[in-house]
């Protein structure tokens, strides 16, 4: 049976569109750089950021097209966060979303630009493409606190840190997988609700949905480092261990671990009651982070 109730690669392909033309860029860019950034931008990936986007504004009854600058720039970010975390330094990754990884394919200094170029893009896109200045205000301030030395950045550090340190708990891995992970997932959601206009309450709902969809996904992972296949996921599998990462497996087992992510998935969908029906699509995104194979 098809998981979601909505046509997911339609929205792929309508944000893939939209990527596309927000990386043509002007001919002061170098060809090297914009053809480094859209190797890795392009290069597929399940867009689950960008669809939240999209589905949190929908289901707070805004049309999709308002909230495609914000899918765009979150797509931008978890991309950068995705070359830097495959440079040598960090994972030391050959593979990702089917190809080589950047710094392979180009060489470590230009995947390091391209990161930072699309750090800076998706902020340019979220500035000038928001037609509500003040709705843009607060897109940017989200997504830099998520993606920031707090958020993801702040995440990547202490997952790195984790690699020598013992005796690390449970609490110890939840604070890294949120802060690497989850910050980028909530602030997805969060964005789309914002732009179309979503009250306080509706807003409290989806962000209690997206921490826990969040960590959910984080713990899938992890899990699917251990049971994934290369062909499927497009990345490297059975590295986790290998580089002494600290993980759900690692700390409490597969059956615990999966254990754990169901749990996560039904409080995620019981903070949706309020929306009824029309969180239909967010529900099946959810329960998707977890039972995914990619
Ligand atoms: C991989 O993210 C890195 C994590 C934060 C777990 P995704 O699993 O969303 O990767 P893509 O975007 O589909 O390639
Ligand atoms: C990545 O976590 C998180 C970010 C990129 C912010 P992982 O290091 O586990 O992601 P993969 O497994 O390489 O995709
Ligand atoms: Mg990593
Ligand atoms: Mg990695
Ligand atoms: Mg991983």
């Amino acid at each position: 049976m098809h998981p979601f109730p909505f046509d997911v690669e339609q929205l792929r392909a309508t944000v893939e569109a939209a990527l596309d033309k927000a990386t043509q860029l002007n001919s002061a860019c170098p060809a090297r750089l914009r053809e480094s950034m859209r190797y890795s931008l392009l290069a597929g990936g399940k867009r689950l950021r960008p669809i939240l986007v999209l589905l949190a504004c929908e289901t707070c009854g805004g049309k999709m097209e308002t909230a495609m600058p914000a899918a765009c720039a979150i797509e931008m970010i978890h991309t950068y966060s995705l070359i830097h975390d495959d440079l040598p330094a960090m994972d030391d990754d050959e593979l990702r979303r089917g190809r080589a990884t950047n710094h392979i394919q180009f060489d470590e200094a230009t995947a390091i630009l391209a990161g930072d170029a699309l750090l800076t893009l998706a902020f340019e896109v979220l500035a000038s493409q928001i037609e509500d200045k003040q709705l843009a205000g607060k897109a940017v301030w989200e997504l830099a606190r998520a993606a920031g030395a707090s958020g993801m950045v702040g995440g990547q550090q202490a997952d790195l840190e984790a690699e020598s340190q013992k005796n690390l708990t449970i609490d110890n891995l939840n604070s890294i997988h949120q802060r690497k992970t989850g910050k980028l997932i909530t602030c997805a959601v969060r964005m789309g609700a914002i732009l179309a206009a979503a009250s306080s309450e509706q807003l409290d709902a989806l962000t209690e949905y997206s921490d826990a969809v969040g960590l959910a996904f984080q713990i899938a992972d992890d899990l699917l480092d251990e049971t994934g296949s290369v062909e499927k996921m497009g990345k490297g599998v059975q590295k986790d261990q290998a580089h002494h990462k600290l993980t759900y497996p690692a700390l409490l087992g597969l059956e615990e671990s999966r254990a754990q992510a169901t749990k996560l998935v039904d409080s995620a969908v019981s903070a949706l009651s309020l929306f009824g029906e029309q969180s239909r699509s967010l529900e099946a995104v959810a329960r998707y982070a977890i039972t995914r194979d990619r």
